[in-house]
Parts: C-alpha cells; structure tokens; sequence
C-alpha cells in the first residue's frame, strides 16, 4: 500500500476486518517486518489516541519512530505557492517536504481543516504534497476531509460488537462550543456506505455534510426518529459545510446531547465517540459511563487499525 488516505486505499473491507483480527490475537506476529524502518510522524495539530495508538503500531511491528510537531520546535511552514516570505514562515513546506523523506521509509501526517477556504481544505493541500513530494508511502493521522485510520477502528468495533449481520448505525451531531472539521463524520460516513450496515445520519437542519460523503445513507432531521431501533449511536459534532457558512457554528441546542431520553428508544444501543469529548455538551457523564459505552474499546482499536495500515505499508517497501 503506497498511501492510506480514504477508505478505498484498503480495498476489500471484509479481509481488513479480518487482519485486524489476526493482528489483535497476536499483535507482535510482524515484528521483523519493520526492522530497520523509520516512521516518521507529523502533526500539525494536537492529539492523544493518534500519536499514541499509531507509535504504539509501529513498535509493534518492530519500527523506529521519529515524531515532529511542526508548531512546537519545527520552522513555521508557509504552504502557499506564491508568497513572498518576508513574514514569520521561514521555511516552505514544498523542501521541508522532502527532507523529511529523507530520514525515514513511512510519513503519518496530521493537517486538519482551517475554515479559512473550503477549497484549500477539501483539495487536501497539506497531504496532497506529502504523497506528491515526500518520495514515501504516505498516510492519513486526520487530515483536512477524513480521519481513515479512526473509521477503520470504528469499524473493528461495530464487527466485534455487533449482535445482528446488518446493525442498524446512527450518527448524530451533537453540539459543542468550537467549530469542529467534518473528517471524522465524513470519514465515518465513507466507511459505513462501504457495509451493508442500515445507515443514518441525523443532524439539525444546515449541518448537512457533503453529499460526497452522504452517499447512500438516509439522511433522519429528527434526533429521536433517527435513534429508535438504533444497534449503535455515533456522536460527533461538526462545524456547518454549505456554502458561506462553511465553518460556523449554526447551532450549540444541547436537546441534542446523546442523554438517557434518546437512548431510551434505541434498540439497547452500543455509544460510540472517536473522542476527545465534551461531557455535557454531546454526552452525558450517565450516557458515557453506562455499560453500553464502548468508547474506550474503540480507541483501543485505533492501534489495531494502525498496525493493519503499516503492516500492508511495510508489505508494499519490499
Ligand atoms: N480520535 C482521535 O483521533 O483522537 P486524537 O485527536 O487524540 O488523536
């Protein structure tokens, strides 16, 4: 695998499922494949699961890791062709690029959305010249559309949870004081149109997500509607898509914090988060820490994701 970007870098859903499995039983099985490789990873914004989970994956199967936090220590990068760089950015992010290449055999890259310019963001600029210029096998830590490594371990989950073949999947928006990216809710959103699960998305009227990402999914404006009968509730805020208000905050109505009332309807639903998460404002602390949480089980397949990932990275090195 040369890049791991969406959900069609890893082809059929059913054997990645599969490995997962296979590598869950018995997470060190590869640890020759990475002797001697570096992995280098690159965050332009925070994380805890991410950073963790996929040092974690990389260790497994025996690989060096190098990590860079381009805000803390690095040059400030310019990234836009044309600038005249007479400002605070030393450094353009089309050499930094390939020298890092230079020092290792696999890029992980954190680059989040901006909400400055939809188009900047939905281009995937930052990645996009990783794979274009880093000479390496490039995958997604989040970037700016989609966040595959947190699908594929949502994914994991809902197979080692679900009780029927077709489990009926709800994602709802829940409120949240800051604007939040659409990459995990897209992201979600592309891996479960991959399934056959029964697929729903319920948010408040001008939360609407590309419909790129919709695809098939039935798209549910009332919350409770949305829940009955549900196998698994998916909560996630993201900032509004459409046109000028691409970024904003449309609503913080906290009737749609997932609570007792809604899952009160569901089929005994499993709740799922991707966190970090914000108590109170899109769960309830009796919601999160209710048997039917299964938060901390699914961050825990995020190094199981990463390891299939790197594992089929390290394959393709060969
Ligand atoms: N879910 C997730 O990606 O968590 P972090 O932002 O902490 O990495």
């Amino acid at each position: 695998m040369k890049q791991f970007t969406n959900v069609h870098d890893i082809g059929d859903l059913r054997k990645a499922v599969e490995e997962s499995f296979e590598i869950k039983n018995d997470r060190f099985k590869y640890v020759e494949l990475g002797r001697n490789k570096t992995l280098m990873m690159i965050f332009f914004n925070s994380s805890l699961r991410t950073r963790l989970s996929t040092q974690k994956a990389a260790t497994n199967l025996g690989m060096n890791v190098i990590v860079l936090d381009i805000n803390q220590g690095a040059w400030k990068l310019e990234t836009e062709r044309g600038v005249i760089m007479d400002g605070d950015k030393p450094e353009h992010i089309r050499e930094a690029i390939p020298v890092m290449g230079c020092y290792c055999d696999i890029i992980g890259v954190r680059a989040f959305a901006r909400f400055e310019d939809r188009d900047f963001d939905y281009q995937e600029t930052i990645i996009n010249q990783f794979i274009e210029l880093s000479g390496r096998p490039v995958f997604s830590m989040e970037a700016a559309t989609r966040h595959p490594l947190q699908s594929f371990a949502d994914l994991i989950t809902i197979e080692e949870y679900k009780k029927t073949a077709r489990p009926k999947v709800v994602m709802t928006w829940a409120p949240h004081p800051r604007p939040l990216p659409q990459a995990v809710p897209n992201s979600f959103a592309e891996w479960m149109n991959e399934t056959d699960y029964d697929f729903v998305i319920t948010h408040p009227e001008g939360y609407e997500l590309d419909p790129a990402f919709v695809g098939k999914a039935k798209v549910e404006y009332d919350q409770m509607k949305a829940f009955e009968g549900a196998d698994f509730i998916y909560a996630k805020n993201w900032a509004a898509y459409s046109g000028e208000n691409y970024g904003k905050i449309l609503s913080k109505d906290r009737d749609w914090t997932v609570s007792d009332r809604q899952m009160a309807v569901t089929n005994n639903a499993y709740f799922m988060h991707c966190l970090p998460v914000r108590r109170n404002m899109i769960v309830t602390d009796e919601v999160i820490e209710g048997p039917q949480s299964i938060v901390i089980p699914e961050a825990a397949n995020r190094e199981i994701s990463a390891t299939v990932v790197l594992k089929r990275m390290l394959e393709g090195l060969k």
